[in-house]
C-alpha cells in the first residue's frame, strides 16, 4: 500500500508522535518500516534507537579470509579457542570473587595478588577473542552462554575458607592447562602457528606460573620456629 499523504493538519501531529517514539527509553514503538516514516529532517542528529536485526553469523561457524590456513584448520582452532576462552572468562571472575571475599591474615597480601591475576587474565581474554575474530571465528561473550559451555564447576555462592579458595583457582588452572596443551599440539599439526603461540606464549606460561604464585601459598611451612 501507498504511503499516505500528511495534510496541513495531521503534519504536526504525526511528527511529534514520531519524535516522542524515538526518544523515549520506555517507548515500545516498532522499528519505522514505511519509506515515509525513514525520512529525517535536514540537519537531525536523533539516532535511530531500539533496532534489532537478524544475525549475520552464526556462533560455530567460520567466514573465509585469506590467512593460508584451510578451512578445518579455522574451524578446530575457533572451537578449542572458545574452550578456553569459556573457561578463562570464568577463572578471571573467580579471582575477582575471591579478590573481594579474601579474609584472615593473609588479606592484603591476597587480596592484592588475585586482584594482579585477574587483570592478566583479563587481558588473555581480549587476545584469545580477538585470535578467534581474525580466524573469522565468532568469540564466546555473553556470561550466560559463557557458563554453558565452561568446564570449570560453579563454586558456591557464599565465601569458602581460604585454602579451598585457593585450591579452587588452582584446579580451574589445571583445567585451562590441560585444554591448553591438547589444543596447543593439534593446532600445530593443522599449519595453525598463530594460535599455538598465543596458547604456549600467552595461556600456558601466564597460567603455569599464576598456579606457581597460587600454591606457593598452600604450603605449610613455619614461620618462625625451624
Ligand atoms: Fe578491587
Amino acid at each position: 500500500m501507498a504511503p499516505r499523504k500528511s495534510t496541513a493538519a495531521t503534519r504536526p501531529a504525526a511528527r511529534s508522535a514520531s519524535r516522542s517514539a524515538r526518544t523515549s527509553s520506555r517507548s515500545t514503538a516498532k522499528k519505522p518500516t514505511s519509506p515515509a516514516s525513514r525520512t529525517r529532517r535536514p540537519g537531525s542528529s536523533q539516532p535511530w534507537l531500539h533496532q534489532r536485526g537478524v544475525q549475520v553469523q552464526e556462533f560455530g561457524t567460520v567466514r573465509q579470509f585469506p590467512l593460508a590456513l584451510s578451512y578445518d584448520a579455522r574451524m578446530y582452532s575457533c572451537e578449542r579457542l572458545n574452550q578456553v576462552l569459556a573457561d578463562t572468562q570464568i577463572l578471571y571472575a573467580l579471582y575477582k570473587k575471591h579478590h573481594w571475599l579474601m579474609r584472615g591474615p593473609t588479606f592484603y597480601q591476597l587480596h592484592l595478588l588475585l586482584d594482579k591475576h585477574a587483570g592478566e587474565q583479563l587481558e588473555l581474554v581480549d587476545l584469545i577473542a580477538e585470535r578467534i575474530q581474525t580466524l573469522g571465528g565468532v568469540a564466546v561473550g555473553d556470561p550466560r552462554h559463557v557458563a554453558e559451555i565452561t568446564s570449570i564447576p560453579r563454586p558456591p555462592d557464599g565465601a569458602e575458607e581460604v585454602p579451598a579458595m585457593l585450591s579452587r583457582l588452582l584446579e580451574a588452572h589445571e583445567t585451562i592447562l590441560i585444554s591448553a596443551h591438547a589444543a596447543a599440539a593439534t593446532v600445530m599439526e593443522m599449519g595453525d602457528d598463530g594460535t599455538n603461540d598465543i596458547l604456549v606464549s600467552e595461556i600456558i606460561r601466564t597460567g603455569e606460573l599464576q598456579a606457581w604464585f597460587l600454591a606457593e601459598h598452600l604450603v605449610d611451612t613455619p614461620l618462625v620456629h625451624a
